[in-house]
């Protein structure tokens, strides 16, 4: 065999070797459990063919517990950079077949050269994970691995969207990078999340927990909001993926003057009467087309992607279907970091207004609704995106405000003919001022009609117009054409003191 023959079967082995990743006996055992390899699974992420792969020949150099003998494919992991609707993006997936997906210092270097290339470039990073975390062989190195992926998630937040997906198991201080980007989604039975697994647990504190329970897609969706998407399997998830990122860059067309007639007589007559927020949001976007982020936390309040005219707004509504629509301290956190996530990507916000408060309660008080509400007050005056508020119903005293009033910045204000701008609800306010007079009665429903409206708002310039339900489509896609060329700065700082 001539030399150069040699180096090209030579090539071919080394390069089947890296595919074959952990090889067949680990492969049937990650499908086995109902995963597809890393390699599976950025093939359904990206555009057919567009994946190129980066440091495919990456080696580790640990020389402990018998490492030097031990042939560790890819690194464990699989990085490089293709296309999602034909915008460029970074990804790395973790291999569990490879010695468990497991990060050593080498491992980590390869997602940190995506990492960089990602923030250089301007285009999103998506990591898969799917890790035994830590390397444990590779100790020290392993966790100054970590620190770097950490730091570059820092660097490259507000920068670049950061997708993680949730695949497998990510445990230990593994977590902090998936929690440190922007969207968090995981695959229900597969993925799992937590800082210390059940037998610490039951170790230290007692307490018997699976896995599932501890840390499951369904726990962080809805019990500790650490993450923001549930997926059935990785089929879906690497779909869900790809349709949010669609968002990003509009590219739907929609007629943008349909009206509506249905929302003239949708709100019911009776004020303390739930209706579905969703059912509005379905009716102003374009294709009826949402996309909801954290469907299962906070449900008191909605937080979601659409298109209004082909453009992409990020819209945050409250849910007069959950707890009256009240805003607790887990809603404030979550449209706070929404908001905060939509201004860095210059998304315009909607804020679709019925709210009669702040949830009552010592729990509320004890958990710092003070601190967390804050968060709402500072993430949209912070804002310098085009913010639109759109007063559907209730608006009432501080929520009024933490929903984006026109002082905390609001572009326009918009209000149907069933608002309510006011201090307080109207009975209670009626109840307040006329205490003690027998015409009690009559003095509260004159209040009502006078107060529970959107004319008081108006009358000062609160509110720039109050429109017909039907036209609120057409009235959303001007206001937002018209701050098109928004320009905002903000005192030069190093930055902010959100109240954390
Ligand atoms: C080295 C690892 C590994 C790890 C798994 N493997 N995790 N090797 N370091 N962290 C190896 C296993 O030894 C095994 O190799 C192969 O990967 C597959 O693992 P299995 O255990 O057979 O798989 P499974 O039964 O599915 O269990 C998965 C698992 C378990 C639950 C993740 O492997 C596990 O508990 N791993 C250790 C988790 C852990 O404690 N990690 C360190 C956390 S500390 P063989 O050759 O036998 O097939 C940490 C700190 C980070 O992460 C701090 C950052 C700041």
């Amino acid at each position: 065999m001539g030399e150069i023959k040699e180096k090209l079967t030579d090539w071919q082995k080394r390069t089947a070797n890296i595919m074959n990743g952990g090889g067949e006996k680990y492969i049937k055992k990650q499908h086995a459990a109902g995963k597809l390899t890393a390699r599976e699974r950025l093939d359904r992420l990206l555009d057919s063919g567009t994946f190129v792969e980066l440091d495919q020949f990456v080696a580790h150099r640990c020389t402990e517990f018998g490492m030097d003998q031990k042939d560790i494919p890819g690194e464990g992991v699989v990085t490089g950079y293709g296309l999602i609707d034909g915008r460029l993006v970074y990804v790395f997936a973790q291999d569990f077949t490879v010695i468990g997906g497991s990060l050593g210092e080498m491992h980590a270097r390869k997602i940190v050269k995506v990492q960089d290339l990602a923030l250089k470039m301007g285009a999103p990073l998506i990591g898969l994970n799917d890790s035994g975390g830590a390397r444990i062989q590779e100790a020290v190195d392993a966790l100054s691995g970590y620190g770097q992926i950490f730091y570059r998630n820092t660097l490259c937040s507000g920068v670049i969207p950061q997708i993680s997906a949730i695949m497998g198991p990510c445990a230990g201080g593994a977590v902090y990078s998936p929690a440190l980007t922007d969207f968090v989604y995981m695959v229900e039975n597969t993925g799992q999340m937590f800082i210390t697994g059940p037998q610490v647990i039951a170790a230290v504190t007692g307490e018997t927990v699976t896995a599932e329970q501890l840390g499951g897609a369904m726990t962080h969706n809805q019990l500790s909001g650490v993450a923001h998407f549930i997926a059935a399997n990785d089929e879906d998830c690497l779909a869900q993926i790809r349709r949010l990122l669609s968002f990003l860059p509009s590219n739907n067309l929609d007629d943008p003057a349909r009206p509506a007639e249905e929302l003239n007589t949708f709100i019911p007559d009776n004020s303390n009467q739930p209706y579905d927020m969703k059912d509005i949001i379905t009716n102003i976007v374009d294709d009826a087309d949402f996309y909801e982020v954290q469907p299962y936390y906070a449900t008191n309040l909605i937080t979601a992607f659409a298109r209004l005219n082909g453009k992409t707004v990020g819209i945050i509504a409250n849910q007069p279907k959950v707890m009256a629509g009240c805003l607790d301290t887990n809603a404030s956190d979550k449209a706070a970091r929404f908001i905060r996530f939509c201004d860095a990507f210059h998304i315009p916000l909607l804020n679709l207004v019925d709210v009669p408060g702040f949830l009552p309660g010592t729990d509320q008080e004890y958990s710092g609704i003070i601190r967390h509400g804050a968060k709402m007050l500072f993430a949209y005056s912070e804002a310098t995106v085009p913010k639109v508020t759109l007063v559907i119903r209730k608006a009432y005293g501080g929520s009024y405000l933490a929903m984006c009033s026109r002082d905390l910045g609001a572009d326009q204000v918009i209000a149907w003919p069933s608002a309510e701008i006011a201090v307080m609800g109207p009975a209670g306010a009626a109840n307040i001022i006329f205490k003690g007079d027998p015409d009690l009665a009559n003095k509260t429903a004159a209040y009502i009609k006078n107060f529970s409206t959107p004319y008081q708002a108006a009358k000062r310039g609160f509110v720039d117009m109050v429109i017909q339900p039907s036209q609120t489509r057409i009235t959303l896609i001007n206001a937002f054409a018209m701050l098109a060329s928004k320009r905002e700065s903000r005192p030069a700082k190093r930055h902010g003191n959100i109240p954390l």
